[in-house]
């Protein structure tokens, strides 16, 4: 006999909420904020589809916690209460099926490109340094202890308004070389004062982060952290760095851990580094040939007190089982078969899937390619949006160059509403 389906089970978290089954939609930028920032009738659709689709847990894409620091020129912004109408309904839709709505929320530092952010701040004035991409990324101001206080605020602030809307819980964006990650890796911050130096001075960031979130919400809301298992760089965040970083993580309120890895310089959540796999691509086992950061996540079980859920490359129904089978896992994360198939939980749960199916993207620059791949999902978003199938018929390589002229524009807006703000 069968043995019974993991992936339908619920988990319940330590802040006592349920999710329904295993499956979680991982955040992806979705670029779709209104003229004051706030969340647009396009975002508010995409996430009404997105709720009847089977997910137990939908995490949003990047909402800002500052107007000035943005990971892109489309982003939400919640800062003060100015969209809370929009944010309301947001949630509502969000949550109208059997999820929870978690919004992602975000600072990008210096991980910003140039034409939306020419004076960013980080943990050291590094800049982001990709093959190609020459002039693209500023060189950042290095952060003021009172610069960092004011962001622990933020976080704090946006959290608590979020709750205010209906949302479910947040999750502190830690992973991905945005800002908190930067202070995390030596190889981004260079720092000689209690912010830099050891494992406990770069986590320091996070942590404080994560106590203001917790104080300002309360112990019911959900309040999540998405880490890298490690930067994919020489000299960066390690695999130890990653250890040490979730046992002091132990000790704080945390109902979830989503683990995933890499940054824009090597961008091993797209499970290329370099232009090389992430996995291991020969081996005999399924969940390793498919999902990136599993190994990792299978020993940080081991001592990790809180749920944990790994995202990247997750796309076979008995991969995921197996995961969950192990225990390597409590969570399955998936972002882009979403942007594919707003149904792809309820799809996988019933078994009327088994497995996903994405095109494969490829351009001879590796950095262009993990780009284009990104670009990709963004207009199949766009599309679920307005009510229309994910029908890709452009190209990689022209959508992508769409979707730059699309982020230009959208850029001088940015700056024009920054001015007028
Ligand atoms: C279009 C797009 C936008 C993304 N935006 C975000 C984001 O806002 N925050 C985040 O943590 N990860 C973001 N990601 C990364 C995903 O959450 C995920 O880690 C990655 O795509 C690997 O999972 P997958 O193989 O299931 O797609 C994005 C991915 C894509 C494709």
């Amino acid at each position: 006999m069968a043995s019974p389906s993991r992936l339908r089970q619920s988990l319940t978290l330590p802040n006592g909420s349920v999710l329904a089954n295993r499956i979680g939609k991982a955040s992806m930028e979705e670029s779709l904020c209104d003229a004051n920032h706030g969340p647009s009738q396009d975002l508010i659709a995409l996430y009404q589809v997105w709720a009847e689709g089977g997910a137990a847990l939908l995490l949003t894409g990047n909402v800002m916690v500052d107007r000035t620091a943005l990971t892109g020129p489309n982003n939400v912004i919640v800062e003060n209460d100015a969209n809370m109408e929009e944010l309301k309904t947001w949630a509502k839709a969000g949550k109208s099926g059997a999820a929870q709505l978690w919004a992602q929320i975000s600072h990008p530092g210096r991980q910003v490109f140039a034409m939306v952010n020419a004076e960013p701040v980080a943990p050291s004035a590094i800049a982001v340094e990709i093959k190609g991409a020459k002039g693209m990324f500023a060189v950042p101001r290095a952060l003021t202890e009172d610069d960092i206080q004011d962001i622990i605020k933020r976080f704090a602030t946006t959290a608590k308004l979020l709750q205010e809307a209906g949302f479910d819980g947040v999750q502190i964006h830690g992973a991905h070389g945005y800002l908190i990650s930067q202070f995390l890796s030596p190889h981004t911050n260079k720092r000689t004062d209690d912010w830099g130096g050891s494992i406990e001075n770069r986590s320091r960031l996070l942590r404080e982060v994560v106590r203001a979130v917790r104080t300002a919400v309360g112990d019911k809301f959900g309040v999540g952290v998405k880490l890298n298992s490690a930067d994919f760089q020489r000299g960066g965040f390690t695999e130890e760095d990653a250890e040490a970083v979730i046992k002091m993580l132990n000790s704080e309120k945390l109902d979830l851990l989503e683990i995933s890895g890499g940054s824009y310089e090597a961008p091993a959540m797209t499970g290329l580094v370099d232009g090389k796999s992430v996995v291991e691509e020969k081996s005999s086992s399924t969940t390793a040939r498919e999902a990136y950061f599993l190994t990792f996540a299978k020993k940080a079980r081991a001592y990790a007190k809180m749920p944990l859920m790994v995202t990247g490359g997750f796309r076979s129904r008995s991969g995921m089982e197996a995961a969950l089978e192990d225990e390597a896992v409590d969570l399955i994360g998936m972002a882009k078969p979403f942007s594919h198939n707003p149904s792809i939980a309820s799809d996988i749960l019933t078994g009327k899937v088994e497995r996903v199916d994405l095109k494969k993207i490829k351009l001879p620059i590796a950095a262009l390619t993990s780009m284009a791949d990104m670009a990709w999902s963004k207009s199949q978003m766009h599309r679920i949006a307005q009510g229309k199938r994910p029908a890709p018929r452009v190209g990689p390589f022209l959508n992508l160059v769409s979707s730059q002229i699309t982020q230009r524009k959208a850029a001088k807006r940015y700056q024009q509403w920054l001015k007028r703000a």
